[in-house]
């Protein structure tokens, strides 16, 4: 009796009888010989039928089979270190094969398809193998994420989608009808997390999170994940000392576990490898002077007025790539512009015109992965600050409130899960991030 196996697995099954049931992903017919490439989500393998060994009809249904036809096959399995596959190096000698069905004609070739094009066909465009090897190290990014935080004493509680007010700016908010009142999507879990960390000390939320940013660019979505640990009694020393290990620690996980995908990817593993703890940290002025510094060396006037700069400006991409191209790994930019940045945000003693913020930037142009803050403890200034940017108060009574009762200095940050997928991937498009990403101009599938 063959035992059923995920291709994954298939170095452990060397010389047995196996079952493996997936789709045709591929082929090579040789006429009396048929090269199957079968896919069975956990990897590919090559099956192959040989006419001499096989009942007829057996061949003939393993010739029949088009791109996608879903499949059993049982063979044996062989070592072979020219058999292509993921893992490779081992194939299946066909022994039995059962047809489930017969694919229609497939719209995605083994060819250059348009971008649009796969996009319209996402739903079918995740069998593909790059988009294979992205989603198994999102789910690793996500994995371990988790377990890093849970296995720190963070605790993980949920916040909520549905907010009655802007949580991060009030110019990206979705709105819906909620029984006649206005509701938004949550921009961030993160006025929430400061209230649970009154009640649970550290604590992070990890959920969608949605910016009906107005803008199509490479880096943004609509609706994208995000991960935001809060912390109570955290400077903003003590964020970017969490921040490094823990962005360290996911590089190191992928790196463990997904050299294969990476290969798939072509990613350069050794802009990867570099990715330790500490990460540069440069203040906000310093990154402004380096990028007027940087001006002065450029002659293309193009290439100048795109990095142009004057101090309070917040940095747009041209200038994260540029002042991130400046260092070997991650780099810390810390106190922005208070006009910059959000409301909630803690001023520099003594400097208010700047405030306790630390953005890191991802090398290789990936831009801003993670933003954060000290956060205004003291319930008088935040007062003021709510006034200040013309939010109604009325929404915030419970966030001031926490600055009544036992009111503490505390941090946090939230870590974009897409982008920090793009970054590790090497991927040119945050589009490919996601099983089904929500842009300007896409809602579909
Ligand atoms: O810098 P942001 O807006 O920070 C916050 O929302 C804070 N409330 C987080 C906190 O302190 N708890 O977003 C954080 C990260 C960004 O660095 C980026 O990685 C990602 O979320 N992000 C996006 N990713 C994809 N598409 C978008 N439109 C994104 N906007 C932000
Ligand atoms: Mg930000």
């Amino acid at each position: 009796m063959a035992t059923l196996i995920q291709i994954g697995e298939i170095a452990q099954y060397d010389g047995q009888e196996v079952t493996v049931r997936g789709w045709l992903y591929n082929r090579t017919d040789k006429g009396r010989l048929q090269f199957l490439l079968v896919r069975d989500g956990t990897g590919i393998a090559q099956c192959v039928a040989f006419k001499k060994d096989l009942p007829e009809d057996v061949f003939e249904a393993a010739r029949a089979l088009t791109q996608e036809s879903s499949v059993m096959i049982t063979g044996i399995v062989r070592g072979d270190e020219r058999a292509p596959g993921y893992p490779g190096g081992f194939e299946i000698g066909i022994t039995n094969l059962e047809t489930i069905q017969i694919a229609e004609e497939y719209p995605i070739q083994p060819k250059d398809h348009g971008v649009e094009f796969l996009m319209d066909q996402r739903h079918l465009w995740l069998r593909s193998l790059r988009q294979w090897a992205i989603l198994r190290i999102r789910a690793t990014i996500i994995h371990t994420i988790r377990t890093w935080l849970d296995d720190r004493g963070y605790l993980l509680v949920d916040t909520p989608i549905l907010t009655p007010a802007a949580g991060e700016n009030t110019t990206t908010l979705f709105e819906i009808d909620y029984f006649g009142e206005p509701a938004y999507l949550a921009q961030t879990g993160q006025l929430y997390n400061e209230a649970n960390i009154g009640a649970f000390g550290k604590v992070y939320c990890f959920g969608p999170t949605f910016r009906a940013e107005k803008s199509k660019t490479r880096r943004h979505l609509m609706e994208f994940w995000m991960v935001e640990p809060e912390m109570a009694f955290y400077s903003l020393e003590d964020l970017m000392a969490m921040e490094e290990e823990f962005v360290s620690a996911i590089v190191a996980a992928v790196l463990d576990k997904h050299r294969m995908e990476l290969e798939i990817l072509e990613r350069d593993v050794a802009r990867l490898e570099t990715i330790k703890a500490p990460f540069h940290r440069i203040s906000y002025d310093e990154a402004v002077e380096r990028l007027q510094a940087l001006i002065e060396t450029i002659d293309d006037p193009e290439r100048k007025a795109e990095l142009a700069i004057t101090w309070g400006d917040d940095f747009g991409a041209p200038h994260e790539t540029a002042i991130a191209e400046m260092f070997d790994r991650p780099v810390f930019v810390y106190h922005y512009p208070t006009a910059a940045k959000a409301f909630y945000m803690q001023p520099v003693d003594g400097r208010p015109e700047v405030c306790r913020s630390v953005d890191l930037l991802a090398p290789e142009g990936y831009g801003e992965i993670t933003g954060g803050s000290e956060r205004i403890y003291d319930p008088e200034l935040l007062r003021q600050r709510i006034d200040e940017i013309g939010i109604s108060p009325e929404n915030y009574k419970w966030y001031l409130d926490l600055r009544k009762y036992g009111s503490v200095p505390h941090a946090g940050f939230g870590l974009g899960v897409e982008r920090t997928v793009a970054w590790i991937c090497g991927l040119p498009h945050i589009r490919e991030t996601i099983p089904y990403a929500r842009m300007l101009n896409r809602l579909y599938p």
